[in-house]
C-alpha cells in the first residue's frame, strides 16, 4: 500500500512540474536546491511567517511574507478574493461564489478567476486567498455565500475553473482545508467523521483543485478534524495532501491563531499573517527537537512556486485593468448566469417593458448596495448598480417607477402598489443576517426571512397579484406561506456591483434565466441534518444536502439543480459510448437538447448515477457530470458529458483504497436532481485499488 502511495505521489509531482510554468522538471528542482542551499537558517525561517505591518483597518493592505532579497527570492503579497480583490478600493465586486456556483458555468468562472488574478497582479499582489471550496453541509453556515454549493462534483468543477483562471496571473489558494463549515465555533470545534465521509464528501474538491487545477498553495482550516487542528493535522497535511496526492506547493495557515505547536512538523509551511508560533522554530532546530529538513522542505515548496510562476519578475499588468469594462462585463454575465428563476406563474416574467405604464419597486434592499458580508471576502467597488438603478435605467422615462424604499408599508404605499402594472419586491438577507464570524454576522440559525420582510411580501402581493420577488442572500431561504402569494420569484444571491443591470436584463427579457440551484432549498430546518454551532464536538455524517433529502424521502421546496427559463427544452436520445467499462475508462454520454420554446436560452443538462446493489450505503443519486448549452428558439444540439469511471469508486476504509464495484450502475439524465427523465445503465467491472485522479 505504502508503495502505491509513493509511486502515485511521484507521478503527481512529475505531472505537477511539467505544467505551463516557465521552469520545469529537473532544471527547476536544481534551481530550487541551489537557492535553498545558500540560505542561512534564519533566512529560511523568516520566509515561513508573514510580516504584514497592519497600519489601517483589517484587510486594507496586501498581506506580506518576506523573501530573501540578497538572493533575489521575492516576497509573497496576498489578498483575499472569493468575490474580488478585497485590499484594493475600486476593485471589481463579482457576485459571491454561491451565485457563480448557481451559474453551473465553469467557463464564466474561469474568466472570473482570471479577472481577479489580473487585478491582483496589477496592484503588486501574487497570491489570491481564494477560492473557498468547503462543502456546504448546512445553509446555516455564515459563510455559505463564499462557496459554490453542497455537491462535491459542482464544487470541484467550479474550483478547478477558478484556480486555472487565477493562476494565469497569480498563485491561487483553495481554502479552508478541510471541513470548515461552522462559523461561530470555527476556532475550537472538532469535526469527527468516518474515513469514507472525509474522502468522498469533504476532500474531493481539494484533490481536484491541486491535481487538475494545479493550485500552487492551500490554506488550512481553523477547526479540528478527527481530533487534530487542521493547521497541524498530520493525516490531512502530510498524509493525504502532500503524501497521497503528491502536492508540491505550500500550505499556509488560516489567519487568526490557525498555527499550532505541531504545525511545522506536521506539514504547515507558512504561518499567517505574522509570526507567533513559528518564531520559535530556530530554537527547536538548534535544540534538536525539530529536524532542519522540515524547514528545508517548507522553504523549498515556497521557492519552487516563486520560480515556477516567475514571481521575481512578473510581466507587468497595469492598473487600468481594475474594474475595467471587460471585468465589469464578466461580473454582469456571472450575475445573470447565476440568477435562478424559481417560480414563474402565468409567465409573469419577463415583463414587457413596452406595455408598462407604471411599476412599483418595493423594499429597503431595492436601492441598497447589497453585495455580501463584512468578512474577509468583502470588496469595496467604486460603485454598485442597485436593482432599482438597473430597473430605472432599463425603463427610461416612459414608465413611472414608484420606489417604496421600506419594509413596513403604509396605506399610501399600498395604494401605489395597487395602482402599478407590476410590483417588484426586492428583499432577502444582508450582511446583518449572515457572514464570517468575528468580523461579520456569523451563522444563520433561522432560514426564514425576517417576519417584517415576510409581511412586506404578503402585503404587496395582497394589494397586487402581479407581484414578483427578487430575492437576495448567500444561501437557502425558507419561503413560508408567502410563496404561493407571489407570481414570480428570482433568486439573485449577492449579485455583485453589476447586479442591478443583470437583474433588469432578466426581468425585462433581455437575458433569459439559466441558473440552477447549487444547494437544496428545504421547506424547513426539519428536512436538514442538525446544525450545531455551540458544541465543540460535532459529527459530520455521509449525507447532507440533496443526498440527505433523497435518502429520507423528503420533498424540498426547490431541489438541487432546479431552475426555470423563459423558454422550454426537450431532452432525448440518451446514448452511451459504451455499456460496460473498467477502471480508467472515460464513458461519453450524449443527449439531444432542443429549445422547444420561443426565446434563446440555456439549459444545464445534469447526469446523476445510482448504485443498485452496492455493498455499502450509497447516495440515492450523485451528480457526476453536467453541461450547459445555449440554444436559439427551435435549435437542437447533441450535448456530451464525459464520466470518469474511477469517479464511481467508493473509499474502502478497511483497505484504505478506492474501490470500483462490479455493478450495473443506473445513469439518469435531466434538468434537476428531481427531474431525470432519461436513464441508461453502465456495467462496471470490479477493481481495487483504483486511482481517483
Ligand atoms: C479567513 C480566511 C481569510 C483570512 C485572511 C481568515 O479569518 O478565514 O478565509 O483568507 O482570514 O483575511
Amino acid at each position: 500500500m505504502i508503495l502505491r502511495y509513493v509511486s502515485l505521489a511521484l507521478v503527481a509531482v512529475i505531472i505537477g512540474c511539467s505544467s505551463s510554468d516557465s521552469s520545469s522538471g529537473d532544471n527547476l528542482e536544481s534551481r530550487v536546491d541551489a537557492l535553498v542551499a545558500q540560505m542561512t537558517l534564519d533566512e529560511k525561517i523568516a520566509q515561513m511567517s508573514g510580516d504584514t505591518v497592519v497600519s489601517g483597518p483589517y484587510g486594507r493592505e496586501l498581506w506580506s511574507v518576506p523573501g530573501v532579497e540578497r538572493l533575489g527570492v521575492p516576497a509573497f503579497k496576498m489578498s483575499d478574493g472569493p468575490r474580488g480583490i478585497g485590499v484594493h478600493d475600486g476593485a471589481t465586486a463579482f457576485p459571491v461564489a454561491m451565485a457563480r456556483g448557481a451559474s453551473w458555468n465553469a467557463d464564466v468562472e474561469r474568466q472570473v478567476g482570471e479577472a481577479m488574478g489580473r487585478e491582483l497582479r496589477a496592484i503588486g499582489g501574487n497570491v489570491l486567498l481564494a477560492p473557498t471550496i468547503n462543502n456546504l453541509r448546512h445553509p446555516s453556515w455564515g459563510r455559505s455565500q463564499e462557496t459554490y454549493g453542497e455537491d462535491v462534483h459542482l464544487l470541484s468543477r467550479m474550483g478547478v475553473a477558478f484556480v486555472q483562471g487565477a493562476q494565469q496571473y497569480v498563485l491561487a489558494n483553495p481554502k479552508h482545508f478541510a471541513a470548515n463549515s461552522i462559523e461561530d465555533t470555527r476556532f475550537s470545534v472538532n469535526v469527527t467523521m468516518d474515513p469514507r465521509t472525509l474522502r468522498e464528501i469533504y476532500l474531493p474538491q481539494f484533490r481536484a483543485a491541486v491535481h487538475e487545477g494545479r493550485a500552487a498553495s492551500v490554506m488550512s482550516a481553523y477547526n479540528s478534524v478527527n481530533g487534530q487542528f487542521c493547521g497541524e493535522n498530520e493525516a490531512l497535511l502530510r498524509g493525504i495532501l502532500k503524501g497521497e496526492w503528491g502536492f508540491d506547493g505550500f500550505v499556509l495557515s488560516d489567519f487568526t491563531l490557525g498555527t499550532k505547536p505541531e504545525s511545522a512538523k506536521n506539514g504547515l509551511d507558512l504561518e499567517m499573517p505574522v509570526s507567533f508560533v513559528f518564531r520559535d522554530l530556530g530554537n527547536q532546530v538548534n535544540s534538536g527537537t525539530l529536524a532542519e529538513a522540515v524547514i528545508d522542505d517548507a522553504v523549498r515548496r515556497m521557492v519552487r512556486k516563486k520560480l515556477q510562476y516567475e514571481l521575481e519578475a512578473p510581466s507587468p499588468v497595469d492598473e487600468s485593468v481594475i474594474a475595467s469594462e471587460a471585468h465589469l462585463e464578466v461580473a454582469q454575465e456571472a450575475a445573470a448566469e447565476g440568477s435562478v428563476l424559481l417560480k414563474n406563474e402565468s409567465n409573469a416574467l419577463p415583463l414587457d417593458a413596452a406595455a408598462l405604464r407604471r411599476i412599483a419597486v418595493v423594499g429597503s434592499l431595492a436601492d441598497t448596495a447589497n453585495i455580501g458580508d463584512t468578512g474577509s471576502s468583502s470588496v469595496r467597488p467604486a460603485f454598485v448598480v442597485t436593482p432599482l438603478q438597473g430597473i430605472e435605467e432599463a425603463l427610461g422615462d416612459s414608465v413611472l417607477v414608484d420606489h417604496i424604499a421600506k419594509d413596513v408599508l403604509d396605506a399610501d404605499d399600498l395604494a401605489a402598489i395597487e395602482a402599478a402594472d407590476a410590483v417588484i419586491v426586492v428583499t432577502g438577507l444582508s450582511a446583518e443576517d449572515e457572514g464570517e464570524g468575528l468580523i461579520g454576522a456569523g451563522d444563520r440559525l433561522d432560514l426564514d426571512l425576517s417576519p417584517e420582510r415576510e409581511t412586506l411580501i404578503r402585503d404587496a402581493a395582497a394589494s397586487n397579484p402581479r407581484t414578483i420577488v427578487v430575492l437576495e442572500g448567500g444561501g437557502a431561504i425558507t419561503m413560508g406561506d408567502w410563496l404561493p402569494e407571489v407570481e414570480a420569484l428570482l433568486m439573485v444571491w449577492y449579485p455583485g456591483q453589476m447586479g442591478g443591470y443583470a437583474i433588469a436584463d432578466l426581468l425585462f427579457g433581455v437575458a433569459n434565466p439559466s441558473g440552477k440551484l447549487p444547494i437544496t432549498f428545504p421547506t424547513g430546518l426539519d428536512q436538514l441534518p442538525t446544525f450545531d454551532n455551540v458544541s465543540l464536538e460535532v459529527t459530520y455524517d455521509y449525507f447532507h444536502g440533496y443526498r440527505y433529502l433523497d435518502r429520507n424521502g423528503s420533498t424540498p421546496e426547490f431541489p438541487f439543480g432546479f431552475g426555470l427559463s423563459y423558454t422550454t427544452f426537450s431532452i432525448d436520445n440518451l446514448q452511451a459510448s459504451q455499456a460496460t467499462a473498467g477502471a480508467g475508462d472515460v464513458v461519453r454520454f450524449s443527449v439531444d437538447v432542443t429549445n422547444s420554446g420561443s426565446a434563446t436560452g440555456a439549459e444545464v443538462v445534469q447526469l446523476y448515477v445510482t448504485y443498485p446493489g452496492s455493498a455499502v450505503e450509497r447516495s440515492e443519486r450523485d451528480l457526476k457530470g453536467f453541461a450547459k448549452v445555449t440554444l436559439g428558439a427551435g435549435e437542437s444540439e447533441t450535448v456530451e458529458i464525459a464520466l470518469q469511471v474511477n469517479d464511481l469508486a467508493y473509499y474502502d476504509a478497511a483497505q484504505a483504497a478506492w474501490t470500483l464495484e462490479a455493478l450495473e450502475h443506473a445513469v439518469h439524465v435531466g434538468t434537476s436532481s428531481r427531474d431525470l427523465p432519461l436513464s441508461t445503465s453502465l456495467t462496471v467491472a470490479a477493481q481495487s485499488p483504483v486511482a481517483v485522479y
